[in-house]
């Protein structure tokens, strides 16, 4: 039998909910499908572990990741915590430390869903974010001046490298060659960015001429935004810095329906390191403990560790349970309008697996 050892890290929040409503459905889909087992580690790193030993993951964390087939990675942040403490402690210091640098976002109207776009319906909402995930505007170049003083000066400062902008070009534009409408759309802001945004659009033009079968477009950020609300068809795959994806994947989880449904991956496409796989929702700590965490963006989320696993066939069985759910309507946790909650949900989309067919 195939086997992956899969490091699991709920840590903050609702975290610890949805891996563990993440990891039944995977236990029902390994059951069901009786093909491949996945070896689960637990690490208790996050900002419980950062209270006690004054750190948010050991020392040699990184190192005994290392080993691991894939990330089942739950959310950081906590309200006592400075969030740069908490984001940088563990979950940048993974994605960068392993060089995961593309960050893969889909988004997509699932069946049943009701988004807030009036006219959409779930062929009109089907494209990917492809999110430049090592450098750019969360590169942590920068520094503080004069503290505390009237003069303070603080820069952050954005860095763009060659090497950078290409590999997710290439990697965004490979993509779009897997998808059948086959086009890319860049996201930029050179009017106004004139240095590393002009280099990112010149880059762009480079490797396209490598994919003449991709069509592809530019778009300014600020324009984006309006044509992923007014024009959402006409996107397929559409790759952006950093931050300007950080910002346009949230527009584009509402657009699916909520926050709670969209999930994530940090690859690193040439499998050096394991690549972890999130919901984008964070740790959403005003509804803890609740019980109506919504679980399908972590779903969602080991569908795409399945795939990345080499999985596809368990990886689509697990789309289809998640598809039959929303189909019906209910159970949906509040987010999405219902009245379910963690566990119904997680219940029904552990049916929908058991009575699935080969
Ligand atoms: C995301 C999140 C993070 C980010 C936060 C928690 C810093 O918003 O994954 O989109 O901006 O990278
Ligand atoms: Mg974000």
């Amino acid at each position: 039998m195939r086997s992956y050892s899969i490091a699991a890290i709920p840590a903050d929040g609702i975290g610890t909910e949805v891996i563990g409503a993440g990891l039944t459905v995977l236990e029902a889909l390994q059951e069901r499908a009786g093909e491949f087992r996945l070896e689960v580690e637990h690490f208790p790193w996050g900002s419980g572990y950062y209270r006690k030993t004054g750190r948010m993951m050991d020392p040699d964390g990184l190192e005994r990741l290392k080993r691991f087939d894939a990330i089942f990675f739950g959310a950081v942040g906590d309200p006592e915590i400075p969030d740069d403490v908490t984001l940088w402690g563990l979950r940048l210091a993974i994605c960068q430390g392993f060089d995961q640098y593309a960050n893969v976002r889909p988004v997509r109207l699932l069946p049943g869903i009701k988004g807030p776009l009036r006219d959409a319906r779930p062929e009109d909402v089907d494209f990917i974010i492809v999110r430049e995930n090592s450098e750019g505007e969360y590169s942590g170049n920068g520094g503080r001046t004069h503290r505390g003083l009237p003069e303070e000066v603080a820069t952050e400062t954005s860095i763009f490298t060659r090497a950078g902008v290409t590999r997710i070009m290439r990697f965004a534009f490979e993509l779009a060659m897997t998808r059948p409408r086959k086009r890319l759309t860049v996201v930029t802001k050179s009017n106004a960015q004139k240095h590393g945004m002009v280099f990112w659009d010149e880059i762009a033009a480079e490797v396209a001429r490598d994919f003449p079968g991709v069509a592809m477009d530019k778009i300014l950020v600020d324009a984006m935004t309006t044509r992923m609300v007014l024009k959402p068809s006409s996107l397929d795959v559409v790759v952006a810095t950093n931050l300007h994806a950080d910002i346009l994947s949230d527009l584009g989880a509402a657009i699916a329906g909520s926050l709670g449904i969209a999930p994530t991956a940090n690859i690193d496409p040439q499998r050096r390191f394991p690549s972890m796989f999130e919901p984008i929702h964070g740790s959403a700590f005003d509804i803890v403990g609740k019980g109506i965490a919504n679980p399908i963006a972590t779903f969602w989320t080991a569908v795409m560790m399945l795939e990345h696993l080499g999985e596809g066939a368990a990886a689509a069985r697990l789309m289809r349970a998640i598809e039959q759910v929303t189909a019906a309507g209910a159970p949906l946790t509040p987010d999405l309008g219902g009245r379910g909650t963690t566990r119904e949900v997680t219940d029904a989309v552990c049916n929908a697996i058991r009575a699935s067919n080969a």
